[in-house]
C-alpha cells in the first residue's frame, strides 16, 4: 500500500494558488492514501473569526471540488484541511474523500492558541472511515498531545492515522513515534512550512513532515523549510496484530478498571 503526504507552503488567502501548487506536485502520482497539510488553503494565522468565515465551506465548495479531482488524478484516498462551515458555526476541520466523491470530515477537537477565538471546538465523535480496506482515523495538528486522540481512534480500530498539521512547536514528530509505538498504527503528519506574520501573531511552521510505523520507525521525514512530497509503501495489516511479543498485546494487556477513565 503507497501512502504519503505532501509538504507545502500556502500563500496565505489565495486558495486558487496554493491548489494550482498542489497540483503541479502530484502529476504523475499513483497512491493509495495522500495527507495535505491542515488548513492547506486558506493558510492558518487569521485576524477575526469574521476574516476566517470569508474562507469557510460546506461539502459542495471548491476546496472538496479540488480534493476530488486530486483523487481522481492520484487514484488516492485524500485528507486534507479547510474551514467547515455549519449554520453560523465554523470548525477547523479536515475532509476525506476518494474519486467516488465526499466521505465525510472531521473537526478539530482540541484548538490550539487564537484558533479558540476563530473556530468553534469540534462536535463529532472520533470516528474511523474504512476505504479500499484501510481503516483510516483523523486528527488535526495540537490533537497529537492528548494522547487520548490516538488512543481512541486505535480503539476504534484505525490502522493508520491521517493528521493534517500546521505545527509550530518542535515536539510533535518526536511525540508521533510514542504514539504510534503505544498503539501500534502507522501515522502520516503532513505539516506545512513557511512563515505567516498578520495582526499581532508570527507563526513559523515547523515542516519535518513525517510518516511513522507501527513500531515507531519514522519511514519518512521531510526537511524543515522546503516543499517535499514523499510515499512509502506500508503493510497496512501489521497494525492490526497488537502483540508485542509472545506474552504481550499492548490493547488486550490494558487495565481499565485501574486507569479511572472518570476523572475530569
Ligand atoms: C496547531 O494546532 N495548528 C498548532
Amino acid at each position: 500500500m503507497k501512502v504519503g503526504y505532501i509538504q507545502t507552503s500556502p500563500r496565505f488567502g489565495d486558495k486558487k494558488f496554493n491548489f494550482e501548487k498542489i497540483e503541479n506536485l502530484i502529476t504523475n502520482i499513483k497512491a493509495d492514501l495522500i495527507v495535505l497539510p491542515e488548513l492547506f488553503g486558506t493558510g492558518y494565522t487569521f485576524t477575526s473569526k469574521e476574516e476566517a468565515k470569508q474562507f469557510a465551506e460546506d461539502y459542495n465548495g471548491i476546496t472538496a471540488e479540488f480534493l476530488i479531482r486530486v483523487a481522481e488524478m492520484t487514484g488516492s484516498v485524500i485528507i486534507g484541511g479547510f474551514i467547515e462551515k455549519d449554520g453560523e458555526n465554523i470548525y477547523n476541520a479536515a475532509m476525506i474523500v476518494s474519486s467516488n466523491g465526499m466521505i465525510g470530515s472531521y473537526r478539530k477537537i482540541h484548538l490550539y492558541f487564537k484558533e479558540k477565538l476563530w473556530f468553534s471546538p469540534g462536535d463529532k465523535p472520533l470516528k474511523i472511515y474504512e476505504v479500499n480496506g484501510i481503516n483510516i482515523g483523523i486528527m488535526i495538528c495540537f490533537d497529537w498531545i492528548f494522547p487520548e486522540t490516538v488512543r481512541t481512534l486505535a480503539l476504534l480500530g484505525a490502522d493508520i492515522i491521517a493528521h493534517p498539521a500546521n505545527l509550530v512547536l518542535p515536539y510533535c514528530q518526536n511525540a508521533m513515534v510514542t504514539r504510534c509505538l503505544e498503539n501500534r498504527v502507522f501515522a502520516i503528519t503532513s505539516n506545512r512550512i513557511g512563515e505567516e506574520k498578520r495582526g499581532e501573531d508570527h507563526f513559523k511552521f515547523t515542516g519535518k513532515s513525517q510518516i511513522t510505523s507501527y513500531n515507531g520507525e519514522i519511514l519518512s521525514s521531510a526537511p524543515n523549510s522546503e516543499i517535499f512530497v514523499d510515499f512509502v509503501d506500508i503493510d497496512i495489516l501489521k497494525a492490526r496484530d497488537k502483540k508485542l511479543n509472545d506474552f504481550n498485546d499492548i490493547v488486550g494487556d490494558r487495565r481499565p478498571n485501574f486507569y479511572y477513565n472518570n476523572i475530569k
